[in-house]
């Protein structure tokens, strides 16, 4: 990564806002996953270590755009960091207005600001609303782009230097994420960051070959990673439209029906390279979206009225096969509705070979990490991503704004 890190900054005395991706899974205030927490800690620590101190700001879900929420609250994850690092963590409840607790920081304080989405210019995101003339709607547009440069202002404002170590909303170009640089001196990675770039970069850029890549989630991701893999595995939803696209019966399977010219361009793209495409040879059926609904497993079409939920037996041996002979191996998506006892056998039978491989295993984030984490094989995995959508744009080979934001070495 051709950009700066947190190593390449004198941190004495010197205040750092930092972005982390604390968006955790939170219930009645209690944390269920503290991953992306404990993933953050590096740096954390790292900034204290040599003498600086630190103003951490995160979203927290999606909250509707209208200010406070307490069900959006950051509070509890301040509570739950403090414990971690064995040291007060104050915490400021509005995040465009935290002047006079970060004034009074002294070296080694940590502040965590509220959740940067109850304001939202944080995203700066605008749907037209019905019946509103385009010219008021651009109007409005304009109106919040200038919000959310006064928002990233402030909370640059917090700071001497700007850290970004939250991979996780890296593809965003928010307020937090990546506008805030054109208003502070020095923009670095932290080490979560870079260390997610690393990985990902090198197994897609740079791959011990064979490179076998295993996707579900986004059809968008197969035309870039037909250049880089030797072998590209399909699975869960976006199998069927595949399928559909060779002229299977699908019942009523996941299908993107506009995106069929594109399934069978990636097929055809697929020989051209001379990259092995695998798609379900056979599937388990349901006739219900339901763990308890009547199940059946089809080698062929998926009959009229049936939907596939997920791989079948010869499926996953074959999968398994493939990846048996990789040296490098990426894995971003289920195989099939794998939360439902009846349909995980897809999901953990490629578990399974992913960790058997003796590859070096790249989770990609999102539902396939909890896959892993259900699974009880995530230590044998090389790396699990704390970014689902990230990771997905990033196999997609777009640029992430909070990268492209920093500064460069
Ligand atoms: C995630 O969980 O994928 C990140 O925190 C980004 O969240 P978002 O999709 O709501 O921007």
């Amino acid at each position: 990564m051709n950009k700066k890190t947190l190593r390449d900054v004198d941190l004495k005395g010197k205040r750092v806002v930092m972005r982390v991706d604390f968006n955790v899974p939170i219930k009645e205030g209690v944390i269920k996953d503290d991953t992306r927490i404990k993933g953050a800690l590096p740096s954390i620590q790292y900034v204290l270590e040599q003498g600086g101190s630190l103003v951490l700001m995160s979203h927290l879900g999606r909250p509707a755009e209208k200010g406070y929420e307490a069900d959006f609250s950051l509070k509890p994850v301040a509570e739950y960091l403090s414990k971690m690092l064995g040291k007060p963590v104050t915490f400021a409840p509005d995040c465009a207005n935290a002047d006079d607790i970060v004034k009074a920081m002294k070296p080694g304080d940590v502040v965590m600001l509220e959740n940067t989405r109850f304001y939202k210019e944080e995203q700066g995101k605008l749907k037209q609303k019905e019946g509103q003339s385009d010219e008021e709607f651009k109007a409005k547009k304009a109106e919040l782009k200038e919000k959310q440069k006064e928002l990233a202002k402030k909370l640059a404002s917090y700071g001497d230097i700007y850290c970004n170590d939250a991979f996780g909303t890296a593809h965003r170009a928010h307020a937090s994420t990546a506008v805030i640089t054109k208003y502070i001196g020095t923009s670095v990675a932290g080490f979560l960051m870079e260390k997610e770039i690393a990985f990902l970069g090198n197994a897609v850029n740079n791959p011990v070959r064979p490179f076998v890549a295993m996707v579900s989630d986004k059809l968008a991701v197969v035309n870039n990673l037909l250049t880089k893999v030797n072998t590209l595995i399909i699975g869960g939803g976006m199998a069927y439209t595949f399928l559909k696209a060779q002229g299977h019966n699908i019942g009523k399977s996941l299908c993107e029906d506009d995106q069929l010219q594109y399934a069978r361009d990636m097929i055809a793209k697929a020989k051209e390279l001379n990259v092995q495409f695998l798609l379900p040879v056979d599937n388990i059926a349901a006739d219900a979206f339901s763990n308890d609904a009547n199940i059946q497993t089809v080698t062929d079409d998926i009959p009229e009225g049936w939907m596939a939920l997920d791989i079948g037996p010869k499926t996953i041996e074959l999968y398994a096969n493939a990846i048996k002979g990789a040296k490098t191996v990426v894995w971003n998506g289920p195989m099939g509705c794998f939360e439902m006892s009846n349909f995980a056998n897809g999901t953990m039978g490629v578990c399974q070979a992913v960790a058997d491989s003796g590859a070096t295993t790249i989770i990609g984030g999102g539902d396939s990490v909890a896959a892993v984490n259900k699974s009880g094989l995530a230590s044998k995995m090389t790396h699990i991503s704390t970014g689902g959508g990230a990771s997905l744009e990033f196999l997609e080979g777009k640029d992430l704004p909070g990268v492209v934001a920093l500064s460069d070495k």
